[in-house]
């Protein structure tokens, strides 16, 4: 094994990668739409580790330059094992981009974050035209919440009031995630993201359109993992 093959296998999302023929499917699916020049927004997670291993096949192949403005540290270090280059949100314009999601409902509706990433796939969201968001059908549910948690990122301090700000907001639990070890078992370290701050997991039973705004409203909030309303979103499935 090359040295580059060593460092992609030592990345965290390779060593549980649910469902990954699909992913795989995906990953060529948005591979094949990569063109020489495109600046592309790369997203976090399992389903965006394959994609972006694909993409740098293709590049390789064919020759491609292109540009990625990716969403977190393991994804800009595997782009430049890949020998594609990165660069920052507002350095240039950005044509497209991709990412995978959580949760997806019939309305286009989305949770992200489970990987932890949330704040900077957002960000990257609001700014660039057309976003694929790559999915399997574990993740296609006709009620946004059912099974998963709302990632909320806040300030370490102030943890305890946005607690009790969610409950308000019909929360029916919060708990700060925890680290995870190199074989993905959960530890007692509470986690914490690229921007010094902690998640906190938080379930919904219901989940209206102006969650997402009123989340970030409360003091000490960085962002949430909620994606409602986002015209420049279309979903793609394996299928
Ligand atoms: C990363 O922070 C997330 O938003 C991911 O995009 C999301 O968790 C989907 O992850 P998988 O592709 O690993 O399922």
């Amino acid at each position: 094994m090359n040295s580059k093959e060593e460092f992609i296998q030592k990345l965290e999302w390779n060593n549980n990668i649910t469902n990954i023929e699909q992913k795989e499917v995906l990953a060529k699916k948005i591979a094949s739409k990569v063109k020489n020049g495109d600046v592309i927004s790369f997203g976090s997670g399992t389903t965006s580790f394959l994609a972006v291993k694909e993409i740098g096949k293709k590049c390789e192949k064919e020759n491609l330059n292109i540009i990625a403005i990716p969403t977190s540290k393991p994804i800009e270090l595997l782009c430049n094992h890949l020998n594609i280059k990165t660069a920052n949100l507002g350095e240039y314009e950005i044509n497209w981009g991709f990412d995978g999601a959580d949760e997806v409902d019939t309305n286009k509706r989305l949770i992200k974050g489970l990987g932890g990433a949330l704040y900077k796939e957002k960000k990257n969201i609001k700014q660039t035209p057309i976003v694929y968001i790559l999915v399997d059908e574990t993740k296609l549910v006709e009620k946004l919440g059912k099974n998963c948690v709302v990632p909320v990122e806040c300030d370490i301090e102030k943890v305890e009031y946005v607690k009790k700000e969610l409950q308000k907001l019909g929360a029916i639990n919060s708990n700060i995630r925890k680290q995870k070890d190199s074989n993905g078992n959960i530890t007692t370290e509470n986690l914490i993201t690229e921007n010094g701050k902690l998640i906190l997991d938080v379930k919904f039973d219901n989940i209206d359109n102006n969650l997402e705004k009123n989340i970030n409203n409360i003091d000490g909030v960085l962002d949430n993992g909620l994606f409602i309303g986002y015209e420049n979103i279309e979903i793609i499935t394996a299928d």
